[in-house]
């Protein structure tokens, strides 16, 4: 007899994993080093520690340790939540109509609404081993924000949180879940910091952008006795601490006998692609398994589809470190789209360099169509996707439909990386038919791409 594969699978707390996996320690090929732009050279710990913890900034900068204990700390707290289910999606395949099999991990299951708890929760403990006193940090969405704050007040830590304008106007409420943790929260730009000021000065009715934000949140941190900056995605260190979603997927689809063909992941900064495909990643690279990898973007902000692999700052105001990764440039501004947290302007440098080496596909979709996608799965799965997960749903239903028409019975994994409540004005938006796509120009890239950084000797 075959085995019934459950709708949901619950690894047990002592089956979750108490070691994060290193992805870099794997990879053939290093990602280039991050420069300090002061001096234009590769970045030691030492650069680093004004702004982030130690820990922290010895994770950062670590290629070689394949696998990190997790403090068992943050282990107790990733069991409010933790393990995560991982969910076959039969009510899907059947309205699809294909012989596929969809799986997808599901983060959405605690009260910040997503993946980002599983980084907000290190980053938050790290800084109370330090003795801080306080944290910054940008938000897109809302989620990373919300996960700090639960994760700060958790461990006893003020919080200031810069949330990019066009959120904090779309989703007040996600500004008073914030608030009932305990942060301080500011839309952003602001005239509460010079980066901000300066933005603010260029462009008055700028909607922001994760750039802006985290331009005024690492200010406020490096001019605010014993308080440092703390980033939701991007940075290797968080890729690190969501390598658990990967991990956790990998041992659960071991335990039904299973093994994705092609796993898909939504890609903002990249933190939850970069955790949700590590392991998968890691057979890829050694030769043990060859998985499609995909990542999914928005037409309206699309760096690694139509970006350009160079070294550039991570955020507009240009204090922070540069990396080498797919960007449209600091100083893009994508349109308000309603996935406020893909409208970043680079990629996380591991992904980055693996996409260059042909060991990752991308896609970039229309929110329309994202939304659509989103609705058709509510419908059948019974639960509401976030705006941003949602860009995953919308191409693991396209492969579906592939195998539909080729008659394969290919399993595919997604990341639905979290819940969509706060995002009901853009469901409204898409149901009244007034959501518009956004597609920026050859033109308007270019604008971006024109304010790249230019470094003597590397990047001319
Ligand atoms: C629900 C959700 N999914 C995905 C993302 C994208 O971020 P990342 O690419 O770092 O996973 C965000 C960012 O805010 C988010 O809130």
């Amino acid at each position: 007899m075959t085995k019934k594969i459950p709708h949901r699978l619950y690894l047990t707390e002592d089956q979750m994993p108490t070691q994060w996996y290193n992805l870099r320690a794997d990879m053939n090929e290093k990602p280039d080093p991050m420069l300090n732009p002061a001096t234009g050279k590769p970045v030691i710990p030492e650069d680093l520690y004004p702004v982030f913890c130690k820990k922290l900034a010895h994770q950062e900068l670590d290629d070689t340790t394949r696998y990190i204990d997790i403090p068992e700390e943050i282990l107790e707290m990733y069991k409010n939540y933790r393990p995560s289910p991982l969910c076959r999606a039969y009510n899907l395949e059947k309205a699809l109509e294909t012989p596929a099999k969809i799986y997808y991990k599901f983060e959405g299951n605690n009260t910040s609404g997503s993946h980002k708890l599983n980084s907000a929760i290190a980053q938050a403990y790290y800084a109370k081993e330090q003795g801080l006193t306080g944290l910054t940090t940008e938000t897109g969405a809302g989620q990373w924000g919300t996960a700090l704050a639960e994760s700060c007040c958790y461990f006893g830590i003020p919080l200031t949180v810069y949330m990019v304008k066009a959120s904090y106007e779309q989703k007040p409420f996600r500004k008073s879940i914030m608030e009932t943790f305990g942060a301080t929260v500011i839309a952003s730009p602001s005239n509460t910091t010079e980066a901000g000021r300066k933005i603010l000065a260029s462009n008055p009715n700028t909607s922001g952008s994760l750039g802006c934000a985290i331009s005024e949140a690492v200010e406020k941190a490096v001019t605010t006795e014993g308080y440092k900056y703390v980033l939701g995605s991007v940075l290797n260190q968080v890729l690190l601490h969501q390598s658990i979603v990967g991990l956790e997927s990998e041992k659960a689809m071991e335990m039904l006998g299973e093994y994705p063909d092609v796993v898909i992941g939504c890609a903002g900064g990249g933190s939850n692609l970069g955790g949700l495909i590590a392991p998968f990643m890691r057979d890829k690279i050694t030769g043990k398994a060859n998985p499609r990898l995909i990542a999914v973007e928005p037409a309206s902000c699309p760096s690694l589809t139509r970006g350009k692999y160079v070294y550039d700052y991570c955020d507009t105001g240009r204090i922070t470190p540069m990396a080498k990764m797919y960007t449209l440039g600091c100083t893009f501004a994508p349109s308000p789209i309603h996935a406020g947290g893909l409208r970043y302007h680079g990629m996380a440098p591991i992904l980055s360099k693996l996409y260059h080496e042909g060991y990752m596909e991308a896609v970039s979709v229309e929110q329309t169509k994202v939304f659509e996608a989103a609705t058709f799965f509510a419908k059948y799965e019974s639960i509401l996707p976030a705006p941003e997960s949602a860009h995953a749903i919308r191409t693991a239903i396209d492969e579906a439909l592939k195998c539909k028409e080729t008659g394969e019975e290919k399993t595919i994994l997604f990341g639905l990386t979290g819940t969509g409540f706060f995002d009901m004005t853009a469901y409204s938006s898409f149901h009244e038919g007034t959501m518009i796509d956004h597609i920026p120009t050859d033109e308007e890239l270019q604008k971006g791409f024109d304010g790249l950084p230019k470094i003597p000797g590397i990047q001319e």
